[in-house]
């Protein structure tokens, strides 16, 4: 008699790890490995740990990005706010092109990760346009790159770099929720006390988190007209003065009569949470590249949610890592 056999749910492709060279499968084989985040292993590579699916899209950016002086490219720790600063990011350069009060801006029928690309996950994509030649100027990108592991061109070259910082105590919160999320494909998550663990020890996407936040910071304060550094925290607390500052940074400052007109508050307002995260791209689209569902990048959008999950003991550890790693540099976390 014939059973009937169920093949197993094909992964969505942010999980498959299957289409890696057998090149880079020898290269992998070399690096230190630790338990993923999402998938099965993450690998030191050049300092920092990054996912098996994503190496060969780091390499290929490293190798092949050719930066222009006039690329403007955001970078962040995973789950810093990429997602709101790349709308910002969009609505802000792009406004003459697109006016912010125009009915089918592309902020409102597509996700910021579709319009600012992450360099280093074309790795998913048919990659026909390696060097985006069909961009128009200034090209915007994003990255969660260290400093040091840049493409060398973005050095070389007046590219302008946009850091956004997060307090890591709701950085680590929102990428234990964001992973999990991902993971529930397999119908497995990762306690928050295994993944905090790994957070403390430096093991995070792109991480450690300190080594990341602490060489932009230092660029930041050597290089004041090459990277903008500012805070997830800032932005909610002063947006209006936050997003005006970088304006001026990019070259790009509000004029008299678009601040009378209402541009600034009206970029703010589109890229609000409360907005971008009803649009129906965001509540019902997902990413062609890496199949990952939009609404997934928008959780909370708070500050402090980590006092929602941490124990007195969780507290006081990453008080004390955040009190060693990030000693004397001048940089500081509110504890709220
Ligand atoms: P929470 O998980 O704490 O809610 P990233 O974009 O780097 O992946 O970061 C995602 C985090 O930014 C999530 O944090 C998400 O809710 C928050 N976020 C997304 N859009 C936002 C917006 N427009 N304003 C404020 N926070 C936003």
């Amino acid at each position: 008699m014939a059973t009937s056999q169920t093949s197993p749910p094909i992964p969505p492709k942010y999980l498959q790890e299957d289409d890696l060279s057998e090149e880079c499968k020898k290269f992998l084989s070399t690096l230190p490995k630790e338990k993923a985040w999402i998938g099965s292993y993450m690998y030191n590579y050049q300092g920092f740990w990054v996912a098996d699916r994503i190496i060969q899209g780091v390499i290929a950016c490293q190798q092949q990005f050719q930066a222009h002086d006039s690329d403007i490219i955001l970078v962040t720790n995973p789950k810093s706010g990429t997602t709101w600063l790349k709308s910002l990011l969009f609505a802000l350069v792009n406004r003459k092109k697109h006016s912010i009060f125009e009915q089918n801006h592309p902020l409102l029928v597509k996700n910021s990760h579709d319009l600012v690309p992450f360099l280093e996950h074309r790795i998913y994509g048919d990659d026909h346009d390696r060097n985006y030649s069909s961009f128009t100027l200034p090209r915007l990108f994003s990255t969660h790159l260290p400093f040091t592991s840049l493409p060398k061109s973005v050095q070389d070259t007046s590219t302008k770099i946009v850091y956004l910082c997060r307090n890591p105590r709701d950085s680590f919160i929102s990428l234990w929720h964001f992973t999990n999320s991902l993971r529930l494909h397999y119908k497995d998550t990762n306690s928050i006390e295994e993944m905090f663990d790994l957070f403390c020890r430096g093991m995070s996407p792109y991480g450690p988190f300190w080594n990341h936040v602490l060489d932009y910071w230092k660029q930041s304060i050597e290089k004041p007209n090459k990277v903008h550094f500012f805070m997830y925290e800032e932005i909610k607390a002063q947006p209006k003065l936050q997003l005006k500052r970088l304006a001026e940074f990019l070259e790009c400052p509000f004029s008299l009569e678009e601040e009378n007109c209402g541009v600034v508050d009206e970029i703010l307002r589109m890229c609000s949470f409360e907005n971008l995260s009803n649009l129906e791209v965001n509540k019902n689209g997902k990413s062609s590249l890496s199949e990952a569902e939009y609404k997934l990048f928008f959780r909370k959008g708070k500050v402090g949610d980590w006092k929602n999950h941490f124990t007195k003991e969780m507290s006081e550890k990453l008080n004390h890592v955040i009190e060693q790693q990030f000693q004397g540099s001048g940089l500081r976390f509110s504890y709220i």
